[in-house]
């Protein structure tokens, strides 16, 4: 306390220039000739058109996205992304829906998870989310609004039984029968989570770790 009101008492050094506390005080012309040079640049009255450096970037002619467009081949101006290309990190799904794809599926697809505490605790938590309310927390197809829709089937009936992983991931990625697709909420990855659930908790299923082909989305 004592040396700061020490401090405020002392007047600096002559000749120490601008101090960083009284730079502003001590130096105001530089602040005249810059706010000088800001208003002559920016330049101009209302009337007339301010003094522009190098405007060519800022002048060019910007056609709006789906705007006709004279200069290029196809007359787009947002043009198509080459054939067959695909967006990073996305898989093609090369199945269409109905009973012969999903078979396909089934026969060649293979999950790449394995079931380990942190997949299986996920694939519940998608589960309970996006199953649940129809198929039941067992898997039994016996949801808070399954007496309301057409009946899920149970997952161990004998049916669901003989599905491979490959065949339940088609369900969700594709839907089956008047079941819907959830591949616009579940990526990939998360729709494999589900089914290594599915298989693993609700169908007492013991998977091997497959290598292999891997679905992607569609
Ligand atoms: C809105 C209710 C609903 C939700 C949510 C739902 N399903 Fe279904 N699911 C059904 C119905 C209804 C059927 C029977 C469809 C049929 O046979 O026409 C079905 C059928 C199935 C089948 C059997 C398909 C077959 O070919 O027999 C599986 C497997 C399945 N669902 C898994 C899932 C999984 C996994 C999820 C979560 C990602 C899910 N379902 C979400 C209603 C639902």
């Amino acid at each position: 306390m004592r040396a700061a009101v020490g401090q405020v008492g002392n007047l600096p050094e002559p000749g120490a220039g601008c101090q960083p506390a009284r730079r502003i005080s001590s130096c105001p012309t530089w602040f005249v000739v810059l706010a000088a040079a800001i208003t002559v640049g920016c330049g101009a009255s209302s009337h007339e058109r301010a003094y522009e450096y190098m405007p060519d970037m800022a002048r060019d002619p910007a056609y709006k996205a789906y705007a006709p467009n004279p200069v290029t081949r196809d007359g787009l101006t947002l043009q198509l992304p080459v054939a067959g290309t695909v967006p990073r990190g996305y898989a093609p799904f090369r199945y269409g829906p109905g009973e012969q794809e999903a078979a396909r599926a089934g026969r060649e697809l293979a999950n790449p998870l394995r079931a380990t505490p942190q997949v299986m605790q996920e694939g519940w938590e998608l589960y309970r989310t996006y199953c649940l309310v129809c198929h039941g927390k067992s898997g039994k197809g016996d949801g808070p609004v399954a007496e309301k829709i057409p009946h899920p089937p149970s997952y161990t009936s004998d049916r669901v039984m003989q599905f491979p992983p490959g065949r339940l991931f088609h369900v969700i990625t594709m839907g089956a029968g008047k079941m819907r697709p959830y591949a616009a909420q579940l990526s990939a990855a998360e729709r494999w989570k589900v089914v290594t659930y599915v298989r693993t908790a609700l169908q007492q299923l013991a998977d091997q770790p497959a290598t292999g082909q891997q679905g992607g989305k569609p």
